[in-house]
């Protein structure tokens, strides 16, 4: 049974494997042939947390493929709001479906599911831990504009500190490693020092990066992690992507953000051809889901 919890659940072989997939989903669909190859088959997507993109992409990417999904969004709704622990929850739904993608606000939870399920469990997000296929659909999409990472800059901008999205990316650069990597954040919000190895660069100076960087990667401030509303104030506008940003930066560049996006990147930036969030981090999102959830149900 494969669970994936975290990055290190997942080898570079099947990596690639789930790439290949990826890209012949993307395929299929677009000439509107896909096979209804999970018929029969039921995900749960259960969601503690605030969603659109992954909670979307992933029943999206289910149906897509002839699957049935038992959507949970919210826990006012469900029995969690009785008291019901996490356990439960899990021991309960392995019971109604094949598989289970959970999103929640505590570290480690998937970890907990994973152990309680007896069926797979996806991670869609613990917290302040890991968000693995945001993670795999990120580097799908650099892959796609830079089939050799070796002789890239990736700059990684923004809420390096509590962002999952980001832990879990540096951690895949682990298997498939740029050429340099800049790590730029308010001094307050770095990368944990654990996920840091001594060739990062770090600073709080978006600006040197710039020039060099290939692939720019933008994350939110995660208000809803910070302890007091003040300390969030001191540090929510730190870096504003704007046009006269882009001037600095490279032409065949790509500006990547995992969405929701608050005040990171100007709307004017949008309409920049280096602009990938909303042209194809989304649409990856859903081909590499499928990838993996067909990976998941057929392996
Ligand atoms: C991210 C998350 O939930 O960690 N969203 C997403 O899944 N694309 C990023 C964020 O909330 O800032």
């Amino acid at each position: 049974m494969k669970h994936i919890v975290r990055i290190g659940d997942v080898s570079k072989g099947e990596i690639e494997q789930l790439f290949t997939s990826a890209r012949n989903m993307r395929d299929l669909l677009a000439k509107n042939t896909l096979s209804r190859r999970l018929e029969g088959k039921i995900l749960t997507a259960l969601f503690y947390e605030p969603s659109s993109r992954t909670f979307g992409s992933f029943i999206a990417a289910m149906q897509r493929l002839g699957g049935g999904v038992i959507p949970i969004q919210g826990v006012a709704y469900s029995s969690v709001a009785k008291g019901e622990t996490l356990e439960d929850t899990i021991a309960t739904f392995s019971k109604l479906s094949d598989a289970i993608v959970l999103r929640h606000p505590q570290e480690g939870a998937a970890a907990i599911a994973a152990k309680a399920s007896s069926v797979p469990v996806i991670n869609a997000g613990d917290g302040v831990g890991e968000h693995p296929t945001q993670a795999l659909l990120d580097l799908f999409t650099i892959r796609d504009h830079f089939e050799d990472l070796s002789n890239i800059t990736v700059t990684l901008v923004g809420d390096l500190l509590y962002g999952r999205t980001v832990h879990s990316l540096l951690q895949l650069f682990g298997l498939f490693p740029p050429k340099k990597i800049i790590l730029v954040s308010p001094d307050a919000l770095r990368m944990p020092e654990s996920l840091v190895a001594p060739t990062m660069h770090q600073t709080n100076q978006l600006d040197e990066a710039l020039g060099e960087t290939d692939v720019l990667y933008v994350t939110r401030v995660q208000k809803e992690r910070f302890e007091d509303p003040a300390s969030y104030d001191a540090v929510k506008d730190s870096f504003h992507i704007t046009k006269e940003t882009l001037e600095k930066v490279k032409p065949t560049a790509i500006i990547m953000h995992p969405f929701p996006r608050v005040n990171e990147i100007a709307l004017e930036v949008d309409a920049d051809s280096r602009a990938v969030y909303l042209r194809e981090q989304i649409a990856n999102g859903l081909y590499v889901r499928m990838a993996i959830l067909d990976y998941i149900f057929t392996q």
